[in-house]
Parts: C-alpha cells; sequence; structure tokens
C-alpha cells in the first residue's frame, strides 16, 4: 500500500520527478551538483524531504491510491534492461477491461517487458496526468486506452519528443499520429448490432442508446448502424441519446425517462452489454422486458445469460484476448525499434495511422456455444447457470 502511494506520489510530483536524473537535462544536472558542493545541500534537502513527504500524505489522503498496479516497476532512477510499458486505462469497472489488463500484462511479461498500469477511473483530466507520470518515468512505449479521444493530442506529441512510442490500444486517439491503432472494426460492431434488430422487424422504430460522446468508437458503431438502417427504408430510430461516461446509470435513466414518457419502441440498440442491462432494467420497470429486443456489446457473462434466457437478442464479441496480445507484442516489437505489424490504415483526421483491425462476431441464442463456450470466453456451465439442466444445448 505504501509503495503504491509513493509511485502515485512521482507522479504527480515535479519534486520527485525532476530526482530522477533520467529526467533531469545535462546543464540542469550540473547545477545540482554545484549546489551539492557549496553546502546548499542541507537545507534545500531538508525542505525537499519534508515537501515530499506533505505531499506523499496529501496524495494518500485525497486519491486513495488509484493507481492499479500489475507487475509495477520499482520507483527510483535505477533501471533494467528489460522494455518497460505503460499502460494507460480508462476504467477497471468493466469485466473486459480486467481482461485486457491481466492479458495485456502476462503476454508483455513473457515476451519479457515490465508494464507500469495507470488506471484513470473514468477522468479524463486524471489520464492526462497519468500518461505525463509514465512519460517522465521513462517508459519505452505507451498504451493508451483513451477516455477523451480529443484530449490527448499534446501528450501523444511529448512522448514523440521524447522518443516515446504510442500505441492507441482500443480506441483511436484523434489528430496525434499514433505508431499504431490496434483494435475491433467498431464500425462492423455496429453493423451487426444494427442487421440483428433489423432482421427481426425490418419495418420497426428503434431507440439508440449510445455510448460516451467522448470515445471515438461510439461515432465508428453508430456510423455501422446508421449504414445498415439506410438499407432498410421502412425502419426508423425515433430517439437517440449518449450515456456520459459509459455511465449504465445515466443510460438507465434516459431509458426509463423515453418509456415512461410513452415511447414504445420495437428495440433499444445499446453501445455495451452494461448499457443493455441498465435498458433492461428501465423496461423491467414498464414489464417490457423480453418483448423488446435490446442488443449490447462485449459478450459479458450476465449479457451472455440475458442472451440464453431470452431477454438480450444479441451482443458482439470481440476476441479479447487477440487485441492484448497483438498490443503487447506491437509494443515490445517498438520498443526495440522494429516496425509493429498493421493490416489496415486509419485517418486519425490529419494522420493516416497504421491500423491492426481484429473482425467482431454476431452472438446470439443460436451460436452461443459455437462463438463464446468453444473458444473458451466463458463456461457452458455460467452462461446457462439459470437455465435448467434438462433445457440446455
Ligand atoms: C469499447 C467497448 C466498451 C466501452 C465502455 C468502448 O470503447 O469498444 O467494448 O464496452 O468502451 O468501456
Amino acid at each position: 500500500m505504501i509503495s503504491l502511494c509513493s509511485k502515485k506520489t512521482a507522479g504527480n510530483s515535479k519534486t520527485v520527478n525532476t530526482a530522477d536524473d533520467r529526467v533531469v537535462p545535462a546543464h540542469k544536472k550540473s547545477q545540482k551538483n554545484r549546489n551539492i558542493r557549496t553546502g546548499y545541500l542541507s537545507r534545500s534537502f531538508i525542505s525537499l524531504l519534508l515537501i515530499c513527504m506533505l505531499v506523499s500524505l496529501s496524495v494518500l489522503v485525497s486519491s486513495g491510491c488509484k493507481d492499479d498496479e500489475a507487475d509495477v516497476k520499482p520507483e527510483g532512477p535505477e533501471r533494467t534492461d528489460k522494455p518497460v510499458i505503460g499502460l494507460a486505462m480508462d476504467t477497471l469497472v468493466l469485466d473486459r477491461w480486467i481482461r485486457d489488463r491481466d492479458v495485456f500484462v502476462s503476454a508483455a511479461n513473457e515476451l519479457g517487458a515490465e508494464v507500469i498500469v495507470q488506471n484513470a477511473t473514468s477522468d479524463a483530466q486524471e489520464q492526462q496526468n497519468q500518461i505525463r507520470y509514465l512519460i517522465n518515468r521513462k517508459v519505452d512505449v505507451l498504451v493508451i486506452i483513451s477516455i477523451d479521444a480529443d484530449q490527448l493530442v499534446d501528450e501523444v506529441e511529448l512522448a514523440h519528443e521524447r522518443g516515446i512510442s504510442v500505441i492507441a490500444y482500443d480506441r483511436l486517439i484523434n489528430n496525434a499520429n499514433v505508431d499504431l491503432y490496434v483494435s475491433f472494426d467498431n464500425h462492423e460492431v455496429g453493423r451487426l448490432m444494427a442487421s440483428s434488430v433489423l432482421e427481426q422487424i425490418p419495418a420497426g422504430r428503434f431507440a439508440l442508446m449510445k455510448g460516451s460522446r467522448e470515445d471515438n468508437n461510439v461515432g465508428l458503431v453508430v456510423a455501422g448502424i446508421e449504414q445498415v438502417m439506410a438499407e432498410y427504408p421502412e425502419a426508423q430510430i425515433i430517439a437517440e441519446d449518449y450515456a456520459e461516461n459509459w455511465s449504465a446509470d445515466d443510460a438507465y435513466a434516459k431509458v426509463r425517462g423515453w418509456l415512461d414518457s410513452g415511447m414504445q419502441p420495437d428495440g433499444i440498440i445499446c453501445g455495451n452489454d452494461a448499457l443493455a442491462g441498465a435498458a433492461l432494467r428501465a423496461l423491467a420497470m414498464h414489464k417490457q422486458a423480453g418483448t423488446v429486443l435490446v442488443t449490447g456489446q462485449d459478450a459479458d457473462l450476465d449479457a451472455c445469460q440475458r442472451i440464453v434466457e431470452r431477454s438480450q437478442l444479441m451482443t458482439v464479441y470481440k476476441p479479447i484476448d487477440s487485441l492484448a496480445q497483438i498490443a503487447a507484442s506491437a509494443a515490445v516489437s517498438l520498443a526495440a525499434g522494429q516496425a509493429a505489424p498493421a493490416n489496415d490504415i486509419i485517418n486519425d483526421g490529419s494522420h493516416d495511422v497504421p491500423y491492426y483491425r481484429i473482425m467482431p462476431v454476431t452472438v446470439n441464442a443460436a451460436n452461443m456455444n459455437e462463438v463464446i463456450i468453444e473458444a473458451g470466453f466463458h463456461t457452458l456451465k455460467d452462461v446457462y447457470r439459470n437455465i435448467p439442466e434438462s433445457e440446455r444445448p
């Protein structure tokens, strides 16, 4: 606990960062040495020590040590020969992100790299601070799951100035010219959601509960939905809104508002499974859970359970293990000064950046075993937990 907090302190304290020889420019180092020789040290050293102790204490109290750590590189200027990767995460609230972190860290460790994990707990400003902290820790590569697609241009530029490669993981960072974007085909995610509901009700009236407006994936998913909707001229989108910061509570309040006002959608296309769960809770209040089509993405365990129980129509399976392994191996290659593989290119608003694109897959009651259970993503026992054994496949 204490060591976690002292690391966090280092991330937020200029004093400690500049005490790291690796980040002090040569001309400042000689100034520092002159100070030591003239005996200036004792007073300033004691003040520095006191400041460090105070800052440590205040960070301990105010942040409660928000960092999530995995195989954390020890504090201090000493370095091993291993490449060090900084993984800046949005959140660990969803199961998928825990899986992303665990697979990424173990794949990187197997390839001989260390990983410093930071969790910004959905706070975009905190993510900027954490990225700057990782840059000051002189990581070799930054892997970022951005909260706000438009807010990290300066951080990526700073990383590049310091010779640190940047991978945009799962979510693109706009106008930042990252070295690699590794993600699923998010446009296809939207196409799969829309096709599923439209195949059921081609002239349906649908509501859209989108994810966070700051997340670049959301626009891509919505574009995919709209592309398929355009092929069904009788279908309509009768309401749409964002779940701010991907908040399920916000989604619940908004879907509840639609239903309370008398809206009767045939389906609610939700940005992910957490939002789908929230929509279903709101529908349950109107005794409509199971009668209105609901979609999601991520193949969360509870969504897979709802699918076999027939309250949720579908989800989208995205092979997280592949994403995390590909990103870890790309990070290690970039750290060694080698090119990272890509199979596509995407424009970030100002630059074409290399893109490693992975295809998502529809999951419904009919293909649950083939897609989810045979892939080992969830077990049959877990998915069918609420289905009597006699009715299981
Ligand atoms: C990801 C989803 C995830 C959502 C909320 C999106 O960018 O594509 O898989 O559910 O963020 O964290």
